[in-house]
């Protein structure tokens, strides 16, 4: 039995870094993943590796007309979402953010229209919905 038996989580930024360790943790712990990602080569393989637990989705996070979508595919794959890592992103633009620049499309303003977007369609069927942002 693993702590996440059951729960269905999409992890943003999944293909590669701590987005991908995340993957490997969430699935050795029982969850099924979606690897939201704009590295298609790099989450794809990754998908594969880890059989019918994980389904790569191709999604850009600065683009929020895209987690409709996400979200959409993840209920179709896995039934529901129970968990959004927004992992995405890479150190260099961490530090942009505190620097209060933004880099590469990545802002605080566009994180949080994409958790508005993303919290807008799920809420309304799943009201039970945890978010971890790293
Ligand atoms: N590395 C650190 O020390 C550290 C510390 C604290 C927080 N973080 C945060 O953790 C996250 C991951 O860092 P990392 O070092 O593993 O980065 P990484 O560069 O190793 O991996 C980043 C992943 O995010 C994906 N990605 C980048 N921009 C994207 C976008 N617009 N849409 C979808 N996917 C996108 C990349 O394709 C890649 O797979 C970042 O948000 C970073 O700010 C990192």
């Amino acid at each position: 039995m693993g702590i996440l038996d059951g729960k269905v989580a999409i992890i943003t930024g999944g293909a590669k870094g701590m987005g991908e360790a995340h993957v490997r943790r969430f699935v050795e712990e029982g969850a099924k993943v979606v690897v939201a990602d704009l590295d298609v080569a790099g989450g794809e393989k990754l998908a594969v590796e880890l059989g019918g637990d994980a389904l790569f989705v191709e999604l850009d996070v600065t683009d929020t007309s895209g987690w409709e979508a996400v979200v959409e595919q993840t209920k179709a794959a896995f039934g529901t979402v129970d968990v959004l890592v927004n992992n995405a992103g890479t150190g260099e633009q961490l530090l942009a953010l505190l620097d209060g620049k933004g880099l590469g499309g990545i802002t605080v303003e566009g994180e949080a229209s994409l958790l508005d977007t993303l919290l807008s369609v799920v809420e309304k069927a799943d009201p039970r919905f945890a978010i971890v942002i790293p």
